[in-house]
């Protein structure tokens, strides 16, 4: 498969004002975050709240500006494009929120939440309905919901207006954050089999960020794994799923509790020891090892560097060291 996005050692850091307006400290909330998605693939990013899976998002879209790295859409580095240009390229990377609530104009019928995104584009405000109409039936809305308002829907019905809304568009890149995590179980599922669907009949290649290693799990074809702002783990799904390397990610995974569609081998409901530390002031070296069952001294002077630990597989720890084999937990 081709790569479509490419992202190489982004990194950015928010300066917190204290009193008076003096700087009191940075917030490191992306460190040298390097990722792949691949041409109509789905790459999982899973982490704990306040691991910088939102910042990360919002960097590819240059919402935010990175401070450091590269962002490659199809090739181009779109960091040095002028706004006019990245206009173009946010078209074709659209966002999903988590929040369907807030993130629909409650004075817009569903059918011009919808239609909005063409006519911001240049579209007629007839050809823009038209569309909307289709996309609205992309989603699996019954026609008779177009002139309603959100308000009159549930949870999952405006996440797929949501959804719609960002197809409209056409892209070729959805990044879906957290889009699923307000929803009930049920209703989490079928707005998790819309995407499936929709990533089919669209082509599209999807981002696919969640706290919930379960829905990653079902989602993804590759996964990648945030600490503290730091990538600690990243691979094919189910390689990382059936044999997890950093100890981070098996930690995770035996706390988290599992669903049908997810682990249920490793789930041993432990959490995970000690309390996240303030990105205020991560700790040197390696993010994780104040928590870290296996943390030694070399752990706080270094950042470990990137391991290939099987195929496209990669870990950042001490432990998977040539040498070191042998002290390999599995
Ligand atoms: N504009 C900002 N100014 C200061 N700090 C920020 C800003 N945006 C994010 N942060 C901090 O950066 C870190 C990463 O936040 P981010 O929202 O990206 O995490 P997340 O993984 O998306 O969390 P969640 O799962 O809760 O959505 C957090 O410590 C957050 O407080
Ligand atoms: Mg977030």
């Amino acid at each position: 498969m081709d790569t479509i996005l490419e992202v190489n050692s982004v990194s950015k850091s928010f300066p917190i004002k204290g009193l008076w307006g003096r700087t009191k400290g940075v917030v490191s909330a992306v460190d040298q975050v390097s990722l792949i998605l691949k041409e109509q693939g789905t790459l999982g990013i899973v982490g704990e709240s306040g691991c910088g899976k939102s910042t990360l998002a919002r960097l590819l879209l240059r919402l935010i500006e990175p401070d450091l790295g590269e962002v490659r859409f199809r090739g181009q580095n779109i960091l040095g494009l002028r706004e006019s240009e990245m206009q173009h390229v946010r078209k074709n990377m659209q966002m999903v929120f988590q929040n369907p609530y807030s993130s629909l104009n409650p004075k817009m019928t569903i059918l011009d939440n919808v239609a909005f995104n063409l006519w911001v584009n240049g579209e007629s405000k007839q050809e823009a309905r038209k569309r909307a109409h289709y996309y609205l039936d992309a989603v699996g809305l019954p026609v008779s919901y177009a002139g309603r308002y959100p308000n009159s829907l549930s949870g999952g019905q405006r996440q797929r207006v949501a959804i719609a809304r960002a197809l409209v568009l056409e892209p070729d890149i959805l990044i879906a954050d957290e889009a699923v995590s307000a929803l009930d179980k049920s209703v989490q599922a079928q707005v998790l089999n819309l995407f499936q669907d929709l990533k089919k009949e669209f082509s599209l290649s999807l981002l696919f960020i969640s706290h919930d290693l379960n829905v990653v799990e079902y989602m993804s074809n590759d996964v990648m794994v945030m600490y503290l702002g730091t990538v600690v783990e990243k691979g094919p799904a189910d390689r990382l799923y059936s044999k997890p390397y950093h100890p981070y990610t098996q930690a995770l995974m035996n706390s988290a509790p599992s669903m049908e569609v997810g682990i249920n081998t490793l789930n041993k409901h432990t959490p995970i020891k000690g309390e996240l530390p303030s990105p205020l002031n991560p700790p040197s070296g390696c993010r994780f090892r104040t928590r870290c069952n296996f943390a030694e001294e070399r752990c706080a002077l270094a950042v470990p560097q990137t391991i290939e630990v099987g195929p496209d597989h990669h870990v950042a720890c001490f432990l998977y060291e040539t040498g070191n084999e042998a002290r390999v937990v599995s």
